[in-house]
């Protein structure tokens, strides 16, 4: 499954760079050099703006993913959508983005006020990418998409047969992926528009690596323009995903599969992060996740704004935030190997 294009991101675990997932250096570059970097070790800071953030604009779904935080027992966050004004508040907080994901635990396009919220940052000149589970994807709302300005959406599949397809996305099925996708692929075309880009995302476990082949060939048939392949990640939850997490021998498995020779563009990260590459993160140097509550964290993997809150937007700038004392304590320690809760598993 190997992807032939060759990297030469320096923060690279040694797969191609996710490009649809983050395009974290697309307009973002490096922030700092190696030697800038040697001496912010000992200060914790990194250079502002912020050119690229992540943002979940709704913690509410209506499907319960068997790897997704929103399934597990225990998780309690508030249900909410965030509304224009809040989400205009970020936008002025972090005046310089380039990039902005909708992204977060819940469905974006649950949000009545998805549209304006994507019209409004575009108009800003930033790009914006989200992903979804396609399930609320009606014609309507896909004309609605096109117009927004939208770059770029990746849909998540994880089955490719119906039985998979409602065993590890809970809610959904896999007809209705299809049509919603169909729906925005048709309204695209209609427009006779460029974008958004429109991708197949996939979290590979044991359950469904098996399937990587059909998937290959749904997104083909589909006529999507890339798939995303990523493992699952069991940091949040390891009592019950540690036993379908991906283990060498499922990577060495799906690496020496032959490779995809189709149209699609195909982007793979299925390897682990080491010790020094957590270290050498790219997120707290320039990129940041903010939840619907407003608390700054490091990154998604940190979604919960109750576990860790380095700043939150609706009370601070985002420059008071991006350099304030609790993100230099956390840069500082994860610079130094002393590597944060969930960073150890990332
Ligand atoms: C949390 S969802 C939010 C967006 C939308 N609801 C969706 O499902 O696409 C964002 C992405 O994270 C993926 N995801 C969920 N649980 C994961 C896990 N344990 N490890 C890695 N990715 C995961 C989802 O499959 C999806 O592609
Ligand atoms: S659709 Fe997305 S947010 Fe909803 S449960 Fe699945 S992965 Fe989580
Ligand atoms: S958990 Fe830590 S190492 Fe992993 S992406 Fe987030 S900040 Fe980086």
């Amino acid at each position: 499954m190997s992807d032939s294009t060759p990297t030469s991101d320096p923060t690279s675990t040694g797969d191609p760079p996710l490009r649809p997932l983050g395009g974290y250096s697309e307009g973002t570059g490096q922030p700092m050099t190696p030697e800038q970097f040697e001496s912010a070790r000992s200060t914790g800071i990194s250079p502002y703006p912020v050119r690229v953030l992540q943002i979940e604009t709704s913690s509410i779904c209506n499907f319960r993913c068997n790897s997704c935080p929103l399934s597990m027992e225990s998780y309690d966050r508030p249900e909410q959508h965030m509304d224009a004004e809040a989400f205009g508040k970020i936008l002025d907080a972090f005046p310089k983005l380039e990039k902005l994901e909708l992204q977060g635990v819940g469905e974006v396009f649950l949000n009545p006020s998805v549209l304006d919220l994507i019209r409004t940052a575009t108009e800003r000149g930033t790009a914006v990418h989200t992903f979804s589970n396609a399930s609320k994807i009606d014609r309507a709302m896909a004309r609605g998409i096109i117009e927004s300005g939208l770059k770029l959406i990746n849909f998540s599949m994880d089955g490719a047969d119906d039985e998979t397809f409602k065993r590890l996305r809970k809610g959904g099925t896999l007809r209705r992926y299809k049509r919603c996708v169909q729906n925005l692929l048709q309204a695209r075309a209609a427009a006779g528009s460029k974008t958004p880009h429109v991708g197949a995302m996939s979290v590979l476990s044991k359950n469904n690596m098996h399937q990587v082949p059909m998937m290959l060939a749904i997104a083909e048939e589909l006529g999507l323009d890339s798939i995303t392949f990523t493992k699952i990640s069991t940091s949040q939850n390891p009592g019950e995903l540690d036993s379908i997490g991906l283990t060498e021998d499922d990577r060495n498995q799906l690496n020496s599969m032959p490779p995809y020779n189709g149209k699609l563009e195909v982007n793979v990260s299925i390897t682990p992060m080491n010790f020094e590459e957590r270290m050498d993160c790219y997120w707290p140097k320039h990129m940041a996740y903010v939840t619907v509550q407003g608390d700054v964290t490091p990154c998604c993997n940190y979604y919960d704004g109750r576990t860790l809150s380095l700043g939150n937007v609706f009370e601070q700038s985002g420059e008071e935030i991006w350099n304030g004392p609790a993100y230099r304590e956390f840069r500082k320690k994860l610079w130094n190997g002393d590597l944060p809760d969930n960073c150890k598993t990332c």
